[in-house]
């Protein structure tokens, strides 16, 4: 099992179980596409054999174009890199300023910087300003490991299997084919500080985006492709899904990893939808097995996540 090579806000190993428990049985021999990629936790587990990956942001696209084509100039590159604050605000300033030139995809050098970046700025958070500029300060970290080796050579063994997009989610259309399956993850649905359901920033992924989506997993379904989608438990998504006969609909809780601040609150609960049919399922005690038995369980002690019911269909 592959593990992801970048600490991504959203990262989904906090519910693999939940989610792998959706897929159908065979879901290792199908052709699998992930549009909203990330860090990729669900691709990286499951290892496909076959598929794509997607994500709007054109500088993490291009972080695995490179590790996929070019991972030893990524890794020789990427060793060169100091932890020290001085370094630090050069390397981000060099980072934003090929951004600001504009670059080709495959760019290493932006590449070996996002990975710096990523290991050493506060949180791990990619952020970015309006204008595209990633503006995290510094982190304090004991002895990062800017450059894990190994796991970079997975990763790009993986990815060498699948073909990379940078677009909207909805290339998925273009691309699935019967039989295959497709793993949503989208940004959280941007509720804003006063609580209004329906105000949200006109850059995020906001209602309409949503309603997109939701339409594509109508369309997919049609064209029998299988999707399981993650999304945030909140009532503008949640009417966008009941009362689609062959939908169901999951309430599971997971705890974040990196975010200490929704730790500390407790467990978040999350939506999870599918079309999978209920006898095709791996279901939550294979998914337990499966997903303990493997590296993940090492690396996020102390996440617990559960269903806490398995219904599914709101009856209104
Ligand atoms: C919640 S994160 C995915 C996290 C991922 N599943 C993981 O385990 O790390 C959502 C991703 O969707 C991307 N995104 C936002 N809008 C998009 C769009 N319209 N089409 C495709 N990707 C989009 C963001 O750049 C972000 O990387």
């Amino acid at each position: 099992m592959a593990e992801p090579i970048l600490k991504w806000a959203g990262g989904k190993r906090g519910l693999l179980r939940e989610i792998i428990a959706l897929m159908p049985r065979d879901f290792r021999d199908r052709t699998l596409h992930e549009p909203f990629f990330g860090g990729g936790a669900v691709t990286f587990w499951i290892e496909p054999k076959m598929g794509t990956i997607n994500d709007i942001n054109t500088k993490l696209i291009n972080f695995y174009v490179v590790v996929r084509d070019h991972v030893d100039e990524l890794i020789e590159d990427a060793r060169k890199h100091r932890y020290e604050k001085e370094y630090f605000y050069r390397a981000r300033a060099e980072f934003n300023e090929i951004v600001r030139n504009g670059f080709k995809i495959p760019n290493i050098r932006l590449a070996s910087l996002l990975l710096y970046l990523n290991k050493t700025a506060f949180n791990g958070l990619y952020r970015e300003n309006r204008r595209g500029e990633f503006n995290v300060p510094f982190g304090r970290y004991k002895n990062p490991k800017i450059v894990d080796e190994e796991k970079l050579r997975k990763a790009s063994e993986v990815l060498k299997r699948l073909e990379i997009y940078n677009e909207d989610f909805s290339y998925t259309l273009r691309v699935a084919k019967p039989g295959d399956l497709v793993y949503f993850d989208p940004p959280y649905y941007p509720l804003s500080e006063t609580a209004n359901f329906t105000s949200y920033s006109k850059d995020s992924f906001g209602y309409k985006d949503q309603k997109r989506l939701r339409d594509v997993c109508l369309k997919l379904h049609k064209r029998g492709v299988y999707f399981v989608l993650s999304n945030s438990y909140v009532e503008p998504v949640l009417e966008l899904y009941e009362g689609i006969d062959e939908f169901e609909m999951f309430k599971v809780y997971a705890k974040r990893p990196i975010n200490s601040k929704a730790d500390r609150r407790g467990a978040v609960p999350e939506l999870l939808v599918t079309n999978v049919p209920r006898e095709e399922r791996v279901g939550l005690k294979t998914a337990k097995r499966l997903v303990e038995a493997g590296a993940i369980k090492r690396n996020t002690t102390g996440v617990k996540s559960l269903i806490e019911y398995l219904k599914l269909k709101r009856s209104s």
